[in-house]
Order: structure tokens, then C-alpha cells, then sequence
């Protein structure tokens, strides 16, 4: 049972569904007739980004990235692209979604570099918000948050701990002796 590793569920499945439909009544406002493109940064936020689009109301394209991460629940503070997106977002509007913003290093990367693709503009969703674990100098914030957390590591919900617990639909505090053996 994934369920014995938890030490405590932070955000129950009905918390999260009624935070994304806030969120979805705010971008669906924000993007009517601007046709964003929507970019997921895989894997963690596949659960998030497939309940949160359904709550976008408006038109929107689909694309997702991958870069490299975390392994294990240390940064390596690098990043690579694995996997890039399929559109040209010159001139388009960017919605890039995400699960965690932790030290801000994958997301400023991501944003860098999408940036660079000179989109008319780029705003960041990203599910939670880890403010007290920012590297300093990071000064990106992303427009909509929906959960502000403490500094633990949590798994569920698309987010991992080496590949396990993606598919808890709650987002929990893993017990520290499951990563600390
Ligand atoms: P960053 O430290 O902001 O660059 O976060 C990079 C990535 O680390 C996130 O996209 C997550 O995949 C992963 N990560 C950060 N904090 C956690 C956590 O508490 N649980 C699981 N994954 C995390
Ligand atoms: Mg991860």
C-alpha cells in the first residue's frame, strides 16, 4: 500500500478539484480569444494539467516539455531539454503549467528558455508553491499558484518521489524514513 509511506495528506483530492475550478474561471477569463498554447512540463504535471485544461473554458492548444530533474529529492540545479514542443509559439501566448516551484531552478530554465522563442507573452501556473525553499537570486513568480506549502517533500497527485506516487490522487507528506533509508 503506497498509502503507508504518507505521514500526512496536505491537499485531499476535493480541495484540489475546487482550487483548479477557481483557477480555471480566472484563465478562462484571462485567455478568451487569445488561443494560448498551453505547455505542460512533464512528467509530475500530467494529473494536474489534464483536470486543470478541463476547467479552461476557452479555446487553447495542447503541448507539452521535458526536461531533465530532480533525482531522488536533490536538485541538481542544471537543466536539459529532453523533450521539446511541437508548435511554433512565435508570437503566441504561453501558458506553461507545472506541478511544484521549489528552488525555481526548472522553471526559470523553462521560461528561459521559452522566452527565447519570442512568444507574445508568458504567464506560469504552477499547482503548488514552495516560497521558503526559493534559491536565492530566483526572482521569477508565477502568476497563478494554487497551493502555498511548507518546506516538505510531497508526493501525489503527478509528483514523485524516484517515479512512485505519481498516481496517489491526493498530495501528501512522504514519511522522511521512506527517503531517508
Ligand atoms: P525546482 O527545485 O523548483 O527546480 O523543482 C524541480 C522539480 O523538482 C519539480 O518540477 C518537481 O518535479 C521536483 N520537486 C520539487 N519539490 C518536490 C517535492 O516536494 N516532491 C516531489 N517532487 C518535487
Ligand atoms: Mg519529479
Amino acid at each position: 500500500m503506497m498509502e503507508r509511506d504518507i505521514k500526512e495528506i496536505l491537499l485531499t483530492e476535493e480541495q484540489i478539484q475546487a482550487r483548479i475550478a477557481e483557477l480555471g474561471a480566472e484563465l478562462s477569463r484571462e485567455y478568451a480569444d487569445k488561443n494560448p498554447v498551453v505547455i505542460g512540463v512533464l512528467k509530475g504535471v500530467v494529473v494536474f494539467y489534464a483536470d486543470m485544461v478541463r476547467k479552461i473554458t476557452v479555446p487553447c492548444e495542447m503541448d507539452f516539455m521535458a526536461i531533465s530533474s530532480y533525482s531522488g529529492t536533490n536538485s541538481t540545479g542544471k537543466a536539459i531539454v529532453k523533450k521539446d514542443i511541437g508548435v511554433d509559439i512565435k508570437g503566441r501566448h504561453v501558458l506553461i503549467l507545472e506541478d511544484i516551484y521549489d528552488t525555481g531552478n526548472s522553471l526559470s530554465f523553462t521560461y528561459e528558455y521559452l522566452m527565447a522563442k519570442e512568444p507574445a507573452s508568458i504567464k506560469i501556473c504552477t499547482l503548488l508553491d514552495k516560497p521558503g525553499r526559493r534559491k536565492p537570486g530566483i526572482t521569477l513568480q508565477p502568476e497563478y499558484v494554487g497551493f502555498t506549502i511548507p518546506n516538505a517533500f510531497v508526493v501525489g497527485y503527478g509528483l514523485d518521489y524516484n517515479e512512485k506516487y505519481r498516481n496517489l490522487p491526493f498530495v501528501g507528506i512522504l514519511k522522511p524514513e521512506v527517503y531517508q533509508k
